[in-house]
């Protein structure tokens, strides 16, 4: 019997070490694709799934994410007295658009230390995850949404997934897997492997939904690649006992946590954009 499925973690207390200098006094989470900040793209496509029960793991420094989402009144107050309607209703939507929790991680231990923190929180339900530095943009249904399909249709904990060039493989937690009728499940899964000790081309792409077994399993797990708490050391676990399945993603994903990811994804989402979209085709035409 599959529960109502509400309730997911954002990690956000990471140092964004791949974005220095940018990410000094600001949160990765809050650099803007074209004029929204990449954390609430995550937020929505997490709404999207019907998942509006959020948290985020935060720490020193992260203090702009719970601000963006909270009610400034006297910013509401001034747009309105000034008749800037639209403006309003922008920044009033977001402060309202969903119920957002904060958990201090006191300490960067890893990302399953950080998931780990939120445990408490979630109690003994499935519960998704988003790494919001990832951003995935699907012209029907949202990558949690997709997830949380075959998370209906099993009642198993599911993975998103995305096919990454060779090179690349050591970026990445890279699953084992195979086919179980439709369905991929996954075997097992090796964090950020050399090329030759790669099982496969497919990663995890920052998107997951999972039974609370989970947090059995990153309860017991020692730290390890990088000397920290690893999530896919738990996942891995959790794949030997209980059925995991995999998702390939449908969508064009960004690893927008990266300068040359965040452009290509300013590039895409301003060309589409309907009042910048056509200055900026015509402008970066000139530049090339
Ligand atoms: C994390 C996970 C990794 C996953 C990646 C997706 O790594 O540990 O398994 O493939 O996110 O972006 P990070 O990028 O935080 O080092």
């Amino acid at each position: 019997m599959t529960q109502l499925l509400r309730k997911i973690i954002f990690p956000t207390a990471g140092m964004g070490t791949r974005f220095l200098p940018a990410t000094k006094a600001t949160p990765k989470e809050m650099l803007t694709i074209v004029d929204k900040p990449l954390i609430q793209y995550g937020v929505e496509e997490a709404l999207d799934a019907g998942m509006d029960e959020i948290v985020m793991v935060t720490g020193r420094g992260k203090r702009a994410i719970e601000d963006h989402f909270d009610i400034s009144a006297e910013l509401e107050a001034n747009l309105h007295a000034a008749g800037k309607d639209e403006l309003y209703q922008t920044v009033s939507r977001v402060a309202r658009m969903a119920d957002v929790a904060y958990i201090r991680q006191k300490q960067p231990l890893g990302l399953g230390h950080a998931v780990l923190c939120a445990a408490a929180w979630v109690g003994d339900e499935c519960f998704g995850i988003s790494l919001a530095d990832e951003l995935i943009l699907s012209n029907d249904d949202g990558a949690m949404q997709q997830l949380r399909a075959v998370h209906e249709q099993t009642g198993a904990s599911v993975i998103g997934l995305a096919c990454v060039p060779k090179d690349e493989v050591n970026r990445y937690g890279i699953v084992k897997a195979s086919h179980e009728g439709d369905l991929l499940r996954l075997q097992a899964m090796v964090e950020k492997p050399a090329v030759d000790d790669a099982p496969s081309d497919m990663a995890m792409i920052g998107r997951y939904i999972f039974t609370p077994r989970l947090f059995d399993l990153l309860r017991e797990a020692k730290p390890s690649v990088g000397g920290e708490i690893q999530l896919t050391d738990a996942i891995c676990k959790l794949a030997q006992e209980e059925p995991v399945y995999g998702v390939l993603i449908e969508g064009e994903r960004f690893d927008a946590g990266n300068p040359y990811g965040f452009l290509l994804a300013n590039a895409k989402l301003g060309l589409q954009h309907p009042d910048y979209g056509d200055a900026l085709r015509t402008a970066l035409k000139s530049l090339v």
